[in-house]
């Protein structure tokens, strides 16, 4: 080699260390950044505290994509079948009211200081697709406040729920008093028929039906909270709540019922539905 391109040489690697040095330094940084921005508190949390305009446009550009690429699959029913929409505006005046108002009805207390908030869904009737409404409903959106009701409402009740969102884009607060005052309480209907248990559908349900809040649970992200005891290894233990042999049937009358096991017991009756429970169940026994 010439000494020249020596000389070229040894500049070229040490621009390169340096360059190397330079990158660690800034990647360090923002982690210290990061961390003490984690661990100092220096986020504030509070539901008063609005994001900033280019955060919340990344966020609900976010939540917009995500909704419509999974609302893609979704085949829409016809919409407008007879008392849809008056089983729809049932529900919707039971479970919805109170975070999102209805034409000329104010949401409850508990509607008014979240961020984000809870939208108008006459406003969403008009921008959204009834598969991206549907999806909504069902799945819920995390860390937002909307709860998905998938074990609450059954698919064609989801349905019911979206044929009156679409009517109620229209509606004005003297129809929708109409509407609301000749629809009567649904009766409940008997449950579907049976199908084998899912265990993966058993752990989702264990979210759905909040069990999370009290007890951990292997396979599940929570509080890890300790009001029940945890239920690591419930598959290969001989009693229930210290009350019923641990078996299939007598878990799945402990999940729908157990005051009724036992009258003193902290664990509250949760509404959970017969295949609920059962694939509840099923997901508990693999916990061996
Ligand atoms: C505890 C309050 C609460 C309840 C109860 C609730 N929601 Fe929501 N809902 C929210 C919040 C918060 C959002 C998210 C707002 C956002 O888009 O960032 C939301 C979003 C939605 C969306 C998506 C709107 C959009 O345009 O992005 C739909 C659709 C919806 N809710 C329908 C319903 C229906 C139907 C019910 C009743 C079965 C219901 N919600 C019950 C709080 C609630
Ligand atoms: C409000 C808190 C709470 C919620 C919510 C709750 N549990 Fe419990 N659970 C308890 C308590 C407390 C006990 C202990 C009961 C006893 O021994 O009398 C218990 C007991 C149990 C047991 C028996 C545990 C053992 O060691 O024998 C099982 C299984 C169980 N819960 C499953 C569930 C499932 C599944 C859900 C959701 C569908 C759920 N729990 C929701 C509080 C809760």
């Amino acid at each position: 080699m010439r000494p020249r391109q020596r000389l070229i040489e040894r500049i070229r690697k040490r621009l390169l260390i340096r360059l190397a040095v330079g990158l660690t330094g800034v990647v360090l940084a923002m982690a210290a950044g990061a961390a003490i921005f984690v661990f100092w508190g220096v986020y504030n949390v509070s539901a008063l505290q609005q994001h900033t305009e280019p955060v919340y446009t990344v966020l609900t550009t976010a939540l917009d994509r995500s909704i419509s690429q999974r609302a893609e699959e979704i085949d829409v029913p016809p919409l407008d079948q007879p008392d849809m929409q008056a089983r729809g505006l049932s529900h919707y005046r039971d479970q919805c009211v109170q975070c999102h108002g209805a034409p000329g009805v104010a949401r409850h207390d508990v509607g008014k200081g979240m961020t984000p908030v809870p939208p108008n869904l006459a406003h969403t009737a008009r921008n959204r697709t009834s598969a991206e409404i549907f999806w909504a409903i069902k799945h819920g959106i995390k860390m937002t406040g909307m709860p998905s009701w998938q074990f609450i409402f059954k698919d064609e009740e989801i349905w019911d729920i979206v044929a009156f969102m679409r009517q109620m884009a229209v509606l004005s607060p003297a129809d929708y008093q109409a509407m609301a005052a000749s629809v009567n309480d649904q009766p409940e209907e008997a449950e579907a028929s049976r199908r084998f248990p899912n265990a993966d559908r058993g752990r989702l349900a264990m979210y759905g039906y909040a069990c999370i809040a009290c007890h951990r649970v292997p396979g599940l992200v929570g509080p890890q909270a300790d009001v029940g005891p945890p239920l690591a290894g419930i598959g290969s233990r001989r009693y229930i709540a210290g009350v019923l042999s641990n078996n299939s049937d007598n878990m799945v009358r402990w999940l729908r019922d157990p005051t009724q096991v036992d009258p003193l017991t902290a664990m509250p009756d949760l509404n959970v539905t017969e295949q609920d429970a059962n694939d509840i169940a099923a997901y508990l026994e693999t916990l061996k």
